[in-house]
């Protein structure tokens, strides 16, 4: 039998390989200590369980709207205006299973075969293959630490041709937690303004989860032009600790998201009943118990950053939002270990790590870096102290 050309492009997800096999070792009972979680380990707010609880006793069990409950749409406009600063109402939502399927859906309704879309590297690991689904071609940019990170205008603009459809662009970033300000944002935006025709795909989902006092900007918000051509995606999954839930939405120009609910309508239906039931209760809670999540996630942050410090060949870059800390690994490559295989690349550091510390991250390779490594800091403060003092002594083994 032959498969399509199309299913041959995609590789499969390499943060998800790495859980994967950690979470197997678990279940054979070995102690594993995982910093490879995309995903908060704060529970899912009592009465946003109780509103899907609810949602299943009144029997709100079937098929939804398309592109989400009319009450929910117009809940995440209401909120996506706030959170955005650009006015939305609901023909300009779609609510999607998960901020990933309105990603998706947000590319297949821009994106033809052949053309190219921007972003930056490091990025999310879907990224490239969402893009190639589509047909589409990703153009990477690779930034570095003294760039912060992030995509310059400069760069920008030697990366855009005629082919160029679509900038992606991702504040806070995963994997890196960098966060772009708004005189950043504005800069892009000069050089977009000579591009009218490059739609802005922007992932806002980590937009609660910023540090040390910072505000999230949204690109959408520098210009009512750059609003009219900008997709924002944003979800339930991150700030509310409601990943399994798969609620996402995306916010943009009425026509594209017409477009966007025809493709979800032919594919998934419609996002879960249950979960937009318990993400319009989400939406509408006091929502100040974030703030104490992000003060535990940046204690932690300060933390491990603080216990790397004494172990060689590793220097973390600080994040700003989102809840991962983006390492160079580059000292410890072409190292040996105590069984005489060479440390060659991140993936094999990663291995490393897994096989000698019982320790599991990310490497960066999956983020399009390599030398890196991803550390999620979405766990406890103990797991990060023994998990620290593992990777030492497995690094201070190589020789
Ligand atoms: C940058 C980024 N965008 C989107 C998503 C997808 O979010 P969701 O779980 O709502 O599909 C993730 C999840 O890890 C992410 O890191």
């Amino acid at each position: 039998m032959k498969f399509s050309k199309r299913s041959s492009l995609l590789s499969d997800s390499p943060t998800l390989a790495i859980a994967a096999k950690a979470k197997q070792l678990k279940m054979e009972g070995v102690d594993i200590i995982s910093f490879s979680a995309g995903q908060p380990d704060f529970h899912t707010p009592d009465s946003v369980k109780a509103a899907g609880i609810e949602a299943i006793e009144n029997n709100e069990t079937g098929y939804t709207a398309s592109s989400g409950k009319p009450n929910l749409r117009r809940l995440v406009a209401e909120w996506m205006s706030h959170e955005v600063g650009v006015d939305y109402v609901s023909n300009q939502i779609i609510v999607s299973t998960g901020a990933k399927f309105a990603l998706v859906v947000s590319i297949l309704a821009a994106v033809d075969p052949g053309d190219e879309v921007i972003f930056a590297a490091p990025y999310w690991v879907s990224y490239t293959e969402m893009v190639k689904l589509a047909g589409g071609k990703p153009k990477v940019i690779r930034t570095g630490k003294a760039d912060g990170f992030k995509l310059s205008p400069e760069a920008l603009e030697a990366a855009i041709g005629p082919k160029t459809k679509m900038l992606m662009i991702n504040s806070p970033n995963n994997p890196t937690g960098a966060v772009y300000t708004r005189a950043e944002l504005e800069a892009l935006a000069e050089v977009l303004n000579k591009y009218p025709d490059i739609w802005i795909l922007s992932d806002e989902i980590y937009s609660r989860l910023i540090f040390d006092g910072k505000k999230h900007v949204s690109i959408a918000s520098i210009s009512p032009e750059i609003a009219g051509r900008t997709i924002v995606v944003n979800g339930v999954s991150k700030a509310f600790a409601m990943t399994g839930w798969r609620i996402g939405w995306a916010a943009g120009p009425v026509e594209l998201i017409s477009r966007a609910g025809k493709i979800q309508s032919h594919s998934t239906s419609c996002p879960c009943s249950i979960s937009q039931y318990a993400a319009e209760r989400a939406l509408q809670i006091d929502d100040s118990f974030i703030e104490d999540w992000v003060n535990q996630y940046s204690g932690r942050r300060d933390l491990f950053i603080r216990l790397l410090e004494d172990i060689p060949g590793i220097e973390p870059f600080v994040p700003e939002g989102a809840f991962y800390l983006f390492c160079n690994i580059g000292g410890w490559i072409g190292k040996t270990a105590p069984d005489g295989k060479i440390v060659e690349s991140c993936s094999d550091a990663a291995e490393y790590l897994l096989d000698e510390a019982r320790v599991a991250a990310v490497p960066g390779g999956a983020f399009g870096m390599e030398g890196h490594m991803r550390f999620s800091f979405a766990c406890s403060t103990e797991t990060i102290e023994r998990g620290v003092m593992r990777i030492a002594k497995a690094v201070d083994k190589l020789r």
